[in-house]
């Protein structure tokens, strides 16, 4: 959940350390801190709670000369965001910096034990414990900082990405992962270090993924030595990146939330381009091709995902049991993993995640391969540990997701389910030919429908206005649009933080209309399908109660736009393509609502972007 960063090079180490920090900021964001060797050899720690600006300002007037460093920031997991518990950690003698992100599971035993041996604590982190242990190892063996944190890793329990630096040791950073991400720049006589390429990415386009149980002996003249926790040497693997910068930069707009939303037509044109031929009429997916028989005899397919990923997945059982008519069971991967579940040989599991790095839906696709099923990953970030860990994949391709609010990735990721589902029912036949050409030719057509309904985003944020002050939203969908409106709902809490509930439309009645009054605005999306005439009588038994109807209606819907107080147009499109465009109104109408609000849209208090604990 937080940001690594380190470098080693020819260059003043902490203006690559802070902007490294700050592209890494969406990952974790209450507290921040860097460790730097100085040309003394004196090692300074320097941390601050709050935002990477606030660490600046604190290390303003202090010695941050040095061409070698690491650098954090946090998503607290032990002991709340402070200065003490900001990393980086210096072991009792102050010889090591260390920082973590990840969590020592067995933090409580080595602590005990360490404090039986004299050693204090400054903070409440499993962190300061890990930093702590490795140097007891280092002067109880005697031996120096790569065996220090080789034997010290074997003995813990949990999860980690670690850099270590130590005092009189300028020319060395040791880093190590298990279950949390880390990658290793390569330049020209400079390295570097962090949880993903984006700091990486303006200085060299080379890097090196390290896999779980790695150490990296990183030496300020020689090449990465890699080795394995129990002392195995790895060739390392170079990689190229196909990252480019501006992708990573707000490029005019207020937020990178507000851009990503916008980027939608692009980023479905680059999800599409190469898999839906020139001619429009057939989908390719290697990723299905390579594994055909796998799928044309699958019994079973089981989706596992996280929040937003989820709610594509929900998407994804309508698709696959309607085009390819193979029953689907879509799973929270936190639930999945524990609960014993029956996996076949015979079952498909599909992973979905932006950022192929979130710990349930890593620890699910281990436990299902373990029992036999073919795992394929729905992933964004390229190179990440879910479409290394899985059988056969693809990739969504819509480029780098800074806001911790997904958007892109999400529509990105119901159109590689689309064009899954396509795929497999072309193979198995259980899809009529008129159909599967003309819903091809539909989902081409849905990047310009998203243009028309972003040009209606003056009209939509001042929508907003009316609803800033609501204390509750309810929205409601039936069919494909209800894991729309788990969505939309999603969206509106994580950046507002307005308690909001996604329900299925005809559920309403069950319960949840208690709390209808003339205070609650429901979103209803209520295009037209085979149920539409069902969703405008729920939309009518709210209006009965006096709620507050903001609806999502197709273009021209003149019946709806009488009966609900507010209303959004959209194009007409298929109804199994219609979440891909039903969805971003939501998204523009959750963002509005907090920017008015005066919340802190692309870093939402509490969150992280990439979840790597449990
Ligand atoms: C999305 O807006 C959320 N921040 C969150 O629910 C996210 O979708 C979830 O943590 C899963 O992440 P992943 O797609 O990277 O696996
Ligand atoms: N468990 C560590 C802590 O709470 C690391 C958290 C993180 O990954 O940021 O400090």
């Amino acid at each position: 959940m937080c940001g690594i960063v380190g470098y080693i090079g020819f260059r003043e180490a902490y203006p690559i350390l802070i902007k490294g920090l700050r592209r890494l900021e969406y990952r974790g964001y209450d507290s921040a801190g860097v460790a730097i060797i100085n040309n003394e050899n004196q090692l300074s720690v320097y941390k601050a709670k709050g935002k990477v600006a606030d660490l600046e300002e604190y290390s303003k007037d202090k010695d941050i000369s040095g061409t070698i460093g690491i650098a954090h920031t946090r998503w607290a997991t032990h002991g709340e965001p402070s200065n003490a518990n900001a990393h980086p950690h210096y072991s009792q003698s102050e010889n090591l910096a260390l920082i973590h992100n990840g969590i020592i599971e067995n933090y409580a035993v080595l602590k005990a034990e360490l404090l039986k041996n004299g050693y204090t604590f400054q903070s409440s982190t499993d962190t300061e414990v890990l930093v702590q242990w490795i140097d007891y190892i280092y002067n109880i063996h005697k031996c120096d900082l790569f065996h220090a944190v080789q034997i010290a890793l074997n003995q813990v329990v949990g999860a980690y990405a670690i850099a270590v630096i130590e005092k009189g040791n300028p020319d060395q950073i040791i880093a190590a992962r298990k279950s949390s991400p880390l990658v290793v720049g390569v330049g020209e006589n400079e390295y570097f270090l962090a949880s993903d390429a984006s700091p990486i990415i303006e200085y060299t386009n080379k890097v090196i993924y390290l896999d779980d149980e790695e150490i990296a002996v990183i030496n300020r003249h020689e090449d990465p030595k890699i080795y394995t926790i129990s002392n195995i040497k790895k060739t390392p693997e170079i990689k190229e990146l196909e990252m480019n910068l501006s992708q990573l930069e707000r490029g005019g707009y207020d937020h990178f939330m507000l851009k990503e939303i916008f980027e939608q037509p692009e980023t479905l044109k680059n999800c599409m381009s190469g898999r839906v031929n020139i001619e429009g009429t057939n989908v390719t997916l290697s990723g299905i091709i390579d594994h055909k028989e796998k799928f044309i005899n699958a019994r079973r397919i089981l989706i596992i995902a996280c929040g937003t990923s989820w709610h594509a997945g929900l998407i994804g059982e309508y698709l696959f049991e309607e085009f390819c008519r193979i029953p689907v069971e879509v799973e929270y991967a936190s639930e999945f993993r524990y609960r014993n579940p029956v996996i076949c040989a015979d079952d498909i599991v599909i992973a979905i995640s932006q950022s192929g790095e979130t710990a349930d839906s890593l620890a699910a696709i281990e436990l299902a391969r373990k029992a036999g099923a073919f795992v394929y990953g729905v992933c964004n970030v390229v190179g990440s540990s879910i479409p290394r860990n899985t059988d056969s994949g693809s990739y969504t391709h819509c480029g780098p997701e800074i806001g911790v609010a997904s958007t892109k990735a999400f529509t990105a990721q119901v159109t590689v389910l689309t064009m899954m589902a396509l795929a497999i029912a072309k193979e198995k036949g259980t899809m009529p030919e008129e159909n599967y050409l003309c819903t091809i030719k539909e989902l081409q057509n849905i990047p310009s429908k998203i243009e028309k309904i972003l040009s209606q985003n003056d009209k939509i944020k001042e929508l907003s206005l009316i609803f800033t002050y609501a204390q509750n939203f309810i929205y409601l969908g039936r069919g494909y649009s209800y894991p729309v409106a788990l969505e939309g709902a999603l969206k509106l809490k994580e950046i507002s933080y307005i308690h909001a509930e996604g329900y299925p439309a005809a559920e309403m009645k069950h319960g949840p209309i208690a709390l209808i009054d003339n205070e609650m605005p429901i979103v209803a999306i209520a295009t037209h399908n085979t149920i539409y005439e069902k969703v405008v009588s729920n939309i009518q038994e709210i209006k009965a109660r006096n709620g507050r109807v903001i609806a999502i209606i197709n273009e021209g819907d003149e019946s709806i736009k009488e009966l609900a107080d507010h209303y959004i147009e959209i194009p007409e499109t298929k109804e199994c393509l219609d979440p891909l465009l039903s969805s971003i109104p939501l998204q523009l109408l959750a963002y509005h609502i907090a920017v008015n609000k005066n919340r802190d849209v692309d870093m939402p208090r509490n969150l992280a972007k990439s979840v790597t604990v449990e």
